[in-house]
């Protein structure tokens, strides 16, 4: 089932990033449905460590087109990714300690960030990456 649908007000102009959002988008979904199916803890931090592997890839990513296309707010993103990296840290604490809350607290986490900052603070870099 898929929970999240990309929608082309998401996109940010650039292919390659396009299709690195909808891949965390396919992560998530897949994430929301091992959780749906009441899939065990082996399985769901599997996909959470892939799905961390992932966003950070794509961090990296991100941050290296817009500091080759010249975005003056790179430094203000890095930190909002950097940011969100340290949530992700917390979450994994809290799921090794115990807390069975987390899966549902992070999906949620998740879904909004995700929704938001393509749609708010990565929209930005877009006509910089477009000019190039
Ligand atoms: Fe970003």
């Amino acid at each position: 089932m898929i929970f999240f649908e990309w929608s082309e007000d998401y996109s940010v102009g650039d292919d390659e990033i396009d299709s690195q959002h909808k891949n965390l988008l396919g992560f998530l979904n897949k994430y929301y449905n091992a959780m749906n199916k009441g899939r065990g803890k082996n399985i769901m931090d599997a996909i959470f460590a892939e799905m961390k592997a992932y966003a950070l890839y794509h961090f990296q990513s991100e941050e290296q087109r817009m500091e080759e296309a010249g975005y003056p707010d790179l430094d203000k993103h890095k930190k909002i990714h950097a940011a969100f990296v340290g949530k992700i840290l917390e979450f994994e604490k809290k799921r090794d300690e115990g807390d069975l809350l987390v899966s549902v607290n992070l999906a949620k986490f998740l879904n909004s960030w995700l929704i938001e900052h393509i749609r708010g603070e990565d929209k930005k870099y877009s006509p910089y990456l477009t000019a190039k």
